[in-house]
């Protein structure tokens, strides 16, 4: 393999031809190719971008890297939805087992927590039990069993991934277009879906903020997606307030259960039955999305959504008497209470700075492999654009002691209280494949 002509191709912002690229990637992954190679094309990639062509082929030589999975037992639709993340963004933990009542099989593998936001698997294990290191045997199982499964990467998926996101990392490449769109969409594709529902956040607190970056982000997916066969719709939603009224691992994890029993916030549900409504539409399940809205649901407030988590919890070892005895979760020792400094209006301006606050707390990890406590977070009290008075709760603290000044200098940070505010809506856009 010709490391060298393959980066002086690139370096010129020239196509990278799919020999080149299905040699490149199986190279690195064998470790003939070094990090040295591999960080100086990932530059090249970074300022020149990829075609439509030139990324389908990176994209399937990374998906190539490993497996992709099968569920020759399953003839459920397999359908599954992925976040950019935010913050709050409970969504995946009702919608899984409501899309599942439904009819549908979601292999859902998530991420841990990533610099300003939340994991799912991070908040599925403030569940007292709940193991999401399953292997492929232990995924399949659950799916089989429940219609659910709930896991991380494991080592046969997409270990291109693994590699070169972690490069990435320590050479700022992170934020290129063509990288995160391969890197999120190898994932998915790797589950053997046959439909996809990708939520784009934008606002302070998405990975993505700026609107225009979000859109050719979903819409460069979507064309990933159609390239691979798999029916996919994309939303733009709002990340520039917090979504629903927590924030924290086992706080969401409670908002999640109110959710599966048809209660909790109404911007969380309208979330579930929209994303749910729209995996049932595309899965073959409804006509329209309106019909997929309103099963999604019935599901919520007829008790078997729940009842699935039950089974899903069971199957993946976690204690369901927790959703009876919300006791029974990881709770903070201490409450602080944040108040309005002045009569106004709350306007979120910074929520990466609410993000980093839970971090503060030890919500969160600030190097690879950190303990997280499940407790800690903040309750949101006020929505944004409601008026307030001088002494009014705005929010609370759920904390530990530790790193609590820093929090609450991040929290001050997040917010201001305005004369007027208009908030943007909760769905922006939605774009098909
Ligand atoms: N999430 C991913 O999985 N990959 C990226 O590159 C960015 C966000
Ligand atoms: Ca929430």
């Amino acid at each position: 393999m010709d490391a060298r002509g393959i980066l002086a191709t690139k370096r010129d912002g020239k196509r990278l031809s799919e020999a080149q690229i299905r040699g490149f990637m199986a190279g690195y992954v064998a470790g003939e190719i070094t990090d040295h190679h591999a960080s100086a094309l990932l530059m090249a990639i970074f300022l020149h971008g990829m075609e439509e062509a030139e990324l389908a082929a990176w994209t399937h030589a990374m998906l190539e890297s490993g497996r992709v999975m099968k569920f020759p037992g399953i003839s459920r639709p397999k359908v599954d939805k992925h976040s950019t993340g935010g913050i709050g963004d409970t969504v995946s933990i009702p919608l899984a087992p409501a899309a599942a009542a439904c009819g549908l099989a979601v292999p859902m593998i998530s991420g841990r927590g990533l610099g300003h936001t939340g994991g799912t698997l991070d908040k599925l294990e403030a569940i007292p039990g709940f193991c999401t290191q399953l292997s492929e045997a232990d995924f399949a199982r659950c799916l089989e069993r429940t219609g659910v499964a709930l896991g991380g990467q494991t080592p046969d998926i997409v270990p291109a991934d693994r590699k070169l996101y972690a490069l990435r990392d320590v050479t700022g490449l992170i934020e290129s277009l063509p990288l995160i769109a391969s890197s999120i969409m190898s994932k998915k594709l790797a589950e053997g879906l046959d439909a996809l529902v990708l939520d784009v956040k934008f606002g302070s607190g998405a990975f993505m903020m700026d609107r225009s970056r979000g859109e050719v982000l979903a819409k460069t997916m979507l064309g990933l997606a159609r390239d691979f066969g798999v029916r996919a719709t994309a939303l733009h939603t709002n990340m520039e307030r917090p979504l629903g009224r927590m924030a924290g691992h086992a706080l969401e994890i409670a908002e999640s259960f109110d959710c599966l029993e048809g209660r909790g916030p109404a911007d969380l549900r309208e979330l579930v039955c929209l994303q749910g409504g729209e995996m049932l539409r595309l899965g073959g399940l409804v006509r329209t999305l309106e019909d997929g809205k309103a099963r999604i649901a019935r599901s919520l407030d007829d008790g078997s959504a729940r009842a699935t988590f039950v089974r899903v919890i069971e199957e993946q070892g976690g204690d369901p008497r927790c959703m009876d005895e919300r006791a029974r979760l990881p709770k903070a020792s201490q409450v602080e209470l944040v108040r309005a400094g002045r009569d106004g209006v709350l306007a979120w301006r910074d929520l990466r700075a609410l993000g980093g606050a839970i971090c503060e707390l030890g919500g969160g990890r600030k190097k690879l492999g950190d303990a997280i406590d499940h407790g800690v977070g903040l309750e949101f009290e006020v929505p944004e654009g409601a008026a307030v008075r001088v002494g009014d709760v705005l929010l609370r603290v759920h904390h530990e002691g530790r790193g609590l000044a820093e929090a609450l200098a991040l929290v001050e940070r997040s917010f201001e209280l305005v004369d007027a505010h208009a908030p943007a809506p909760l769905v922006l856009a939605t774009w098909t494949a």
